[in-house]
């Protein structure tokens, strides 16, 4: 069978304060915020903030839903991790960084023989920097962060579920991902000839207690996969229902990309995902990708409602010429 996803898109988190949330991705983690919009579900107003490289490419883009209105509660049935890739020998710079900036986190570790760091964003999200030598994609910089040490884009999620088997099959026969390894209690998957970007682990906790599906501060709301166009789209949902995933979602309007939505046996929300309409330049030049707040048509009659609700963030200025 021809399997449309070809990796990750995006990987979307429900922070908590927006601010604190900008400073984490922009500073400590050295990100372009490439989008301000909002939530496009609901009636209550919530930043919707992307981050991503310097290309702001698939497969790179954290995506954040500053949600301080509700705590998330962290369990199995979850992203437990989010890994973004950066340069072999790249760590002790990242650990230094992290204790300049007084970032919890572990010290070096290892997982399928490559080293990694975890480290925790302020409302309690696991983030992790694992080095990858053959991750040539374009990194963002800061004054703190050069190029040579900016993460890539994404490594790929480390999903906690209690079961193994049906969270398998469903990699496996719904997406088309290869097992490639168990390492302890992880089990690694790869899809589409894998390493960076196409990479998901699954972490075997049969006793963790499931944690929240709604959106709620310090949990990873849900992972995306890239599929190209909406042909491809349309060929996942038609595997979706051949198998029997019934539950997946209509193809949804995200004015910048069009969604679909499933709900995969281990309790993690897995979209699938293709540029729409020029995807982030749809509504800003790229050099000006992430500069100002900007709202779907639908929303624009309630601008000033909506602009009161917000906590005011300060976005760092922009800085093409770091690219
Ligand atoms: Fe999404």
């Amino acid at each position: 069978m021809n399997y449309p996803a070809t990796g990750y898109h995006h990987i979307t988190a429900c922070a908590g304060g927006a601010q604190e949330d900008v400073d984490f991705f922009t500073s400590v983690v050295g990100q372009r915020l490439v989008k301000q919009t909002i939530l496009m579900d609901g009636s209550f107003p919530h930043y919707h903030l992307y981050y991503a490289n310097a290309k702001a490419e698939p497969g790179s883009v954290m995506t954040t839903f500053p949600y301080s209105r509700i705590q998330g509660r962290p369990g199995s049935g979850q992203i437990q991790a989010t890994a973004y890739s950066v340069s072999k020998d790249s760590l002790p710079f990242w650990q230094g960084h992290f204790k300049r900036h007084k970032i919890e986190h572990s010290p070096i570790e290892e997982r399928f023989g490559q080293k990694f760091i975890r480290f925790k964003h302020p409302a309690g999200l696991y983030f992790e920097m694992i080095e990858d030598k053959d991750d040539d994609r374009q990194p963002w910089s800061t004054d703190e962060i050069n190029q040579s040490e900016g993460v890539r884009g994404f490594h790929g999620a480390v999903l906690s579920v209690r079961d193994i088997p049906e969270q398998e099959r469903f990699l496996v026969e719904a997406l088309g991902f290869k097992k490639t390894g168990v390492d302890g209690k992880y089990h690694r998957f790869e899809i589409a000839g894998g390493g960076a970007n196409k990479t998901l682990t699954l972490l075997h906790e049969p006793d963790r207690a499931p944690g929240s599906w709604t959106f709620g501060a310090g949990t990873v709301h849900h992972l995306a996969l890239w599929v190209a166009d909406d042909e491809a789209m349309a060929a996942q949902k038609a595997i979706y229902e051949e198998i029997g995933y019934t539950d997946a979602s209509e193809i949804k309007d995200r004015y910048y990309f069009h969604s679909m939505y499933v709900r995969s046996p281990g309790g993690i929300l897995v979209e699938c995902c293709c540029n729409a309409n020029g995807g982030f330049e749809r509504d800003e030049t790229f050099d000006r990708l992430g500069s100002q707040l900007h709202l779907p048509p639908w929303f624009e009659d309630r601008r000033q409602e909506i602009l009161a609700t917000l906590e005011p963030i300060k976005a760092p200025a922009i800085a093409t010429a770091r690219a």
